[in-house]
């Protein structure tokens, strides 16, 4: 079923293109301004109310298009609602929905009943995130069988959008015909010119052909996530991605108190991490981060990293990827 006809133009979005938020500092007001000045929708990630504010504020600097804000519920407090409010859209991941800013919102959700709650707790609209996604992955299934299945149980013409899987202009349109109105890239901007990962991270993914799906960086997060193998995972994993018994017993009992570590703290623990060490937090290697993490830490990626050769523009690549 084609997309229903108001699309993005609903939120003042022009193209049916949106950019994931990446945590970690992965999308900053960079990335993200230069995504909607060209016409899609960029999101900024980034933790704290100082900095979600300072980031708006940077972006409003580059563009006068809406721009998008990303929360993670587990580690989202009030005060980051509140700076999170000043953007235009608050996009939530993670988490029980319920419906704290007065902006539009949008929940990205893995299954049929996390789509349905979204939607009755009164999102704007719901991304649906299919297994192949890259950075922390709630969906257990190819994104356009969950799209279908979420088509199928939300009212006609809610707001669909798809994530995992889109790096080409026939996934995005793909997208639209089956019913979403926009297409969500998190890896394909990734490996965009103005997003913050390390650039031997970038390197790493421009050479991968694979992927894996681990619970291995779960040290304060102990989710799911989808990586390019480096020497922390070559160390670690078993062939069927998962950590030893005695991490996974060690990040669940750290999980609960992971919100409360002051994030110098955390960036402490993050310059200390070694590939060896049994404790791997979720902190991706930045071009301003700790060199160490493009061994020790998550080089997040989804499946289409195989399909990616080359960094770009995030401007050059909303306009390629439009259909
Ligand atoms: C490096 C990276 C970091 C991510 N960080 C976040 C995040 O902080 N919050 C969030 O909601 N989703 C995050 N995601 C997941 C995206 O929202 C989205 O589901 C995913 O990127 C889609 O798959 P793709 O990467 O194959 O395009 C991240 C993805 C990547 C690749």
């Amino acid at each position: 079923m084609p997309s229903d006809g108001a699309g993005v133009a609903r939120w003042g979005v022009e193209l049916p293109v949106v950019q994931a938020g990446m945590g970690g500092g992965i999308s900053d007001h960079r990335l993200a301004s230069a995504v909607s000045e060209a016409g899609g929708l960029g999101t900024i990630a980034v933790p704290g109310a100082g900095p979600i504010a300072a980031e708006i504020a940077s972006a409003r600097q580059l563009t006068g298009r809406p721009i998008a804000v990303n929360l993670l519920l587990p580690f989202a407090r009030r005060s980051w609602f509140a700076a999170a409010s000043e953007a235009d859209v608050v996009v939530t991941f993670w988490g029980r929905p319920r419906r704290r800013t007065p902006r539009t919102w949008l929940h990205q959700a893995g299954s049929v009943a996390e789509a349905a709650a979204a939607q009755a707790a009164g999102a704007d609209g719901v991304i649906v995130q299919g297994v192949q996604a890259g950075g922390h992955v709630r969906g257990t299934m190819p994104a356009f069988d969950l799209l279908e299945r979420v088509r199928a149980r939300l009212p006609d013409g809610y707001p669909l959008l798809v994530a995992g899987g889109i790096a080409e202009p026939a996934d995005v349109r793909d997208a639209l015909e089956a019913g979403a109105c926009a297409a969500v890239a998190g890896t394909r901007f990734l490996l965009s010119e103005e997003s913050r990962a390390h650039p031997a991270y970038k390197e790493r993914l421009i050479d991968a052909e694979e992927t894996v799906l681990s619970d291995l960086f779960g040290a304060g997060w102990p989710a799911q996530h989808r990586v390019v193998t480096n020497a922390a995972t070559e160390h670690w994993l078993g062939t069927d991605g998962r950590a030893p018994r005695l991490n996974r017993a060690l990040n669940q009992v750290l999980g609960a108190g992971a919100r409360f570590v002051p994030p110098r703290i955390q960036g402490r623990l993050a310059a200390a991490q070694r590939p060896a060490s049994r404790m791997l937090g979720p902190t991706p290697p930045t071009d301003s981060g700790p060199e160490n993490l493009v061994e020790a830490g998550p080089l997040y990626a989804g499946e289409t990293v195989r399909r990616i050769g080359e960094v770009r523009p995030a401007a050059e690549l909303v306009r390629a990827l439009t259909p």
